[in-house]
């Protein structure tokens, strides 16, 4: 989103340490019916293919998803307010919590006064309640189209990446320290850029990777605001446990599929060939979200591709991936928390079964934007408070955000930092041209 589409912060954004932010306010105006309409259209232009697989039972139940995103659509620009959930499916009753808790606070919770990441959240949630009321195509992946024309029109850096990940793994054993760390660095800032190619921020227009994402690497490291990866390098150095060999486990909460996600995988593969990691598990979205995110479907799909690919280096790579599925080396997971509009620090209380599961990580990677305005509340906090104080105690293991910047929340700067920013670049907090490798330690005072 713009920064000119967030009202003014209800307090100043100059809060004390121990000081909550103010929430974030935006007005949706812009992109979220943009999307809807898109998904309005997709939904439509597939009404021969519902009719193939569900005949005269397919049409209708297009025609009345139609009508309820219709209805969504409207209730969005005319700030409606919003509405509890009525599928009854396994989260519903959180999502009508949430609502209850935000209601106790302000009354009435409509779509444009209301915190954006939230309202943003239900609006694809809201998607999803209009499929699965009208079963047959409740199934129906409304972002599939442009998550698979995404990766299709990166081939050209997926082959260079791969081709270049099967040179390093190749010559493995023969690298020094210093070049296994050079690589390190390497492949965890291709993950990083990679995000550049989400298609929310786009509102669904193909932004697909060209270049050869190697070679831009040195160019854009001054877009780096803040880099903690020599400190992330040392959490898996030290997670290696000479008593108890072959443990280090690293779990990467995914964000979008296409290219990104081929950057993930390739810096997973990274991990286990070095020996810096024994296990990766990957999370993922249990429904289509926020256009482009991963789901368990685009997971296998990405791998199946990469090993048809009619290239001997990416071939290569995807059947190497698809071993590590098959052998448990890697593994995919989703949750329903990744897709409430809940904060992070709530998940302990919300969701004690994933930080459990978190817990059980050496270390954590958060990819994207949506993640990290999720890390820190979405909240306009100072740019000088500390990612520590930004994430309100949610620390289940060392964990890195992996970011580039699309909405107007950043702590962790030095002072004058992003002044700067302001003055050079206004809109730095949300073209995607900046980033940061943050990195955070339960374990170390900060
Ligand atoms: O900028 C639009 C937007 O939908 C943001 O709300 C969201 O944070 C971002 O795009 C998604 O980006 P990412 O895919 O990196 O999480
Ligand atoms: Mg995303």
């Amino acid at each position: 989103m713009m920064a000119a589409d967030r009202a003014v912060p209800e307090v100043p954004l100059s809060l004390s340490a121990n000081v909550v932010g103010s929430f974030a306010y935006l007005t949706i105006r812009d992109r979220l019916p943009t999307i809807l309409t898109k998904v309005i259209d997709t939904i439509h232009r597939n009404k021969n293919k519902f009719f193939e697989e569900y005949g005269e039972e397919g049409v209708q139940a297009e025609k009345a998803t139609i009508s309820l995103l219709s209805k969504l659509r409207n209730e969005l620009q005319t700030d409606k307010t919003v509405l509890l959930l009525t599928d009854g499916l396994a989260d519903a009753d959180s999502w009508n919590q949430y609502l209850r808790r935000q209601q106790d606070q302000q009354d009435p919770v409509s779509w444009f006064r209301s915190q954006w990441l939230y309202v943003e959240c239900y609006m694809y949630r809201r998607i999803q309640e209009a499929l699965w009321l009208n079963p047959p195509i409740s199934d129906f992946d409304v972002f599939n189209e442009g998550k698979t024309q995404s990766f299709f029109e990166s081939q050209q850096a997926v082959i260079a990446l791969c081709t270049y990940l099967q040179d390093v793994n190749t010559n493995m054993g023969k690298l020094s320290k210093d070049q296994l760390q050079e690589q390190f660095h390497k492949l965890l800032q291709v993950s990083l850029w990679g995000n550049k190619c989400d298609l929310s921020i786009s509102a669904g227009q193909e932004n697909s990777q060209k270049a050869s994402p190697i070679d831009s690497l040195s160019n854009l490291q001054p877009f780096i605001l803040v880099d903690n990866s020599d400190m992330v390098l040392s959490a898996l150095v030290s997670a290696q446990k000479p008593e108890q060999p072959g443990k280090t486990r690293v779990d990467i909460v995914l964000d979008n599929a296409g290219f990104e996600l081929v950057t993930d995988l390739v810096l997973a593969d990274f991990l286990v060939t070095s020996g810096l990691a024994h296990k990766v598990c990957f999370h993922g979205k249990s429904i289509p979200w926020f256009v482009s995110d991963v789901t368990a479907n685009d997971f296998r799909w990405t791998i199946r591709q990469t090993m048809a690919a009619n290239h001997k280096w990416m071939s290569k790579s995807g059947y190497e991936w698809q071993s590590y599925v098959r052998e448990g080396v890697w593994s995919y997971h989703d949750h329903p928390f990744w897709t409430l509009p809940h904060e992070f620090c709530d998940m302990p209380v919300d969701a004690p079964d994933l930080y459990a599961t978190l817990q059980g990580a050496d270390l954590i990677l958060f990819k994207g934007d949506l993640n990290y305005r999720k890390l820190t509340g979405d909240r306009y906090w100072d740019h000088t408070i500390s990612f520590n104080t930004a994430l309100r105690g949610f620390g289940p293991a060392p964990l890195c955000s992996l970011r580039t910047l699309k909405a107007n929340v950043q702590v962790g700067l030095q002072p004058g930092q992003g002044e700067k920013l302001s003055s050079k670049d206004p809109d730095w907090m949300t073209n995607g041209k900046y980033a940061v490798i943050q990195f955070h330690s339960p374990h170390s005072e900060q």
